[in-house]
C-alpha cells in the first residue's frame, strides 16, 4: 500500500491535465462559471480574453473541466478568481492544480500576495492560505450608503 505515491501521481496527472487557456475556449469557461453562479461571479467574454495570459483551463480527454484565473493588480497582490471543476470532476484533484499553477505563476511573477475571497476557506487553507499572513490579516471594508459592499462577491 503505497498512499503518499498515489496521492502524488493523482496530483501529478491533475498538473499535467492544466494549460493556459485559449480564445476558442471561452464558451467551455463561460459555461462552468455560469453553472456556479451561486459561487461566482460573472464574467464576461471580454474580461476573460483581455485575462488570458493568466487564465487556465483543466482538460480530461477533449472536455474542458476546471478553470481559474489570476487577475495581477500591482507588483504586490493578485487575486485568484473563477476557480471552478465541473461536478463530474471534482475530487481528481483539478482544482488543487489549478491554484497550484495560479500560486506558481504568480511567485515566478515576484508577486508577494495572492488573494481569494471565497464560501470554501478550507478547500484553500489546504493548499497553504490563511486568513493571516505573518501578523497581518486581510480585511472588508463594509461599505456605507449607496456603495454598499456585496457579501455575494465571491470569486
Ligand atoms: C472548490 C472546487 C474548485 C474544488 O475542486 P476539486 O477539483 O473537487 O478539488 P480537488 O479534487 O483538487 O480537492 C483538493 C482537496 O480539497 C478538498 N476539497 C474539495 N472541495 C472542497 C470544498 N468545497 N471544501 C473543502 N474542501 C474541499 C478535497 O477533499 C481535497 O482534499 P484531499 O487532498 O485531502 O483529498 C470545486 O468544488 C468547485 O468548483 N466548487 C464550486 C465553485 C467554487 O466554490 N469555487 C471556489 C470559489 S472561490
Amino acid at each position: 500500500m503505497q498512499p503518499v505515491q498515489h496521492s502524488s501521481q493523482t496530483d501529478q496527472v491533475a498538473l499535467n491535465a492544466v494549460r493556459l487557456a485559449t480564445e476558442e475556449d471561452i464558451p467551455a469557461i463561460q459555461r462552468l462559471i455560469n453553472a456556479n453562479l451561486d459561487k461566482l461571479l460573472p464574467r464576461t467574454d471580454d474580461e476573460i480574453r483581455e485575462l488570458l495570459p493568466t487564465w487556465w483551463v483543466a482538460v480530461e480527454g477533449d472536455e474542458i473541466v476546471g478553470t481559474c484565473c489570476l487577475e495581477i493588480y500591482s507588483r504586490k497582490i493578485a487575486e485568484l478568481r473563477s476557480l471552478v471543476v465541473s461536478e463530474k470532476a471534482r475530487g481528481k484533484g483539478y482544482g488543487a492544480a489549478l491554484v497550484k499553477v495560479a500560486t506558481q505563476t504568480a511567485e515566478a511573477l515576484n508577486i508577494r500576495q495572492v488573494l481569494v475571497v471565497t464560501s470554501t476557506p478550507e478547500f484553500f487553507e489546504a493548499l497553504g492560505f490563511g486568513t493571516a499572513l505573518d501578523e497581518k490579516y486581510a480585511l472588508f471594508w463594509h461599505g456605507s450608503g449607496s456603495v454598499k459592499a456585496r457579501a455575494d462577491s465571491n470569486g
